[in-house]
């Protein structure tokens, strides 16, 4: 069994459509509707099968691009939405992992440094990646971490001890900006934000996240136009 499914076994009592609509509750009641809209919008890092990118992008209206290496797939709800709605467009999606080779590629630069915000929800082996490129790239971030996955990375350190522990790991996100904080999503299982206000001045965040992501081969990359 892999190690996220060990630590998802809770969260069975709620959908990934649950969990989606209410990550994007929460985005929307922290950043607001007018800031997350802003530049290229929302990227969704790992977002699976896209759950949260759709939630955002055709329900709350708000432009997300989706970045994960699986393709994104509808589920029977969201597919009748979109043929009632034909003004609805799904949210586009760069199909490949988030690592440093796409964060430096030339042609995902205007949209990850127009991005408004990088979200991600049990990003697994991303969710480093996102927090750091995040404040790297001087944005606010929200990610609700799952898996620790403390062998692949054992560098990490909190108080000079191996990050091994679930707590550990939310704890050394929140320490990577002086002013990030910790919120709780309405469900069972991990359901832990961490995030930094949106009207923080991430300037000063630059310098601490120097922890480099894992460098990886980009898989089909594919930049739809974002449709607002
Ligand atoms: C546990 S699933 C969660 C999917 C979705 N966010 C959800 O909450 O249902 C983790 C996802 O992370 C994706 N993933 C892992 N590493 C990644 C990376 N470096 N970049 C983008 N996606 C990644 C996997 O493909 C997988 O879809």
């Amino acid at each position: 069994m892999l190690e996220h499914e060990v630590a998802l076994d809770d969260e069975q009592v709620v959908s990934r459509r649950q969990r989606a609509a209410l990550f994007a509750a929460f985005l929307l009641e922290h950043f607001g509707s007018a800031a997350l809209s802003s530049g290229t919008g929302v990227l969704d890092v790992a977002g699976g099968r896209g759950e949260l990118a759709f939630e955002l992008q055709c329900v709350r209206r708000v432009p997300c691009t989706l970045i994960e290496p699986r393709p994104m797939k509808l589920d029977r709800r969201q597919a009748a939405m979109l043929r009632k709605r034909p003004e609805l467009v799904p949210p586009p999606q760069i199909q490949a992992l988030f690592d440093d080779a796409l964060c430096r590629a030339p042609e995902h630069a205007a949209l990850i440094a127009g991005a408004s915000i990088v979200v991600a929800m049990h990003p697994d082996q991303a969710t480093e990646p996102a927090v750091d490129v995040a404040l790297r790239c001087g944005k606010p971030f929200a990610v609700v971490p799952c898996c620790v996955f403390s062998r692949q990375f054992p560098e990490r350190r909190l108080d000079g001890q191996p990050v091994s522990s679930y707590e550990h790991f939310v704890e050394y996100l929140r320490r990577k900006h002086p002013r990030s904080q910790v919120a709780y999503l309405p469900f069972q299982g991990k359901n832990c934000v961490v995030y930094v206000p949106a009207d923080l001045d991430l300037e000063t965040a630059t310098t601490m996240a120097t922890t480099p992501t894992t460098p990886t081969t980009l898989a089909a990359t594919v930049t739809p136009e974002l449709n607002e």
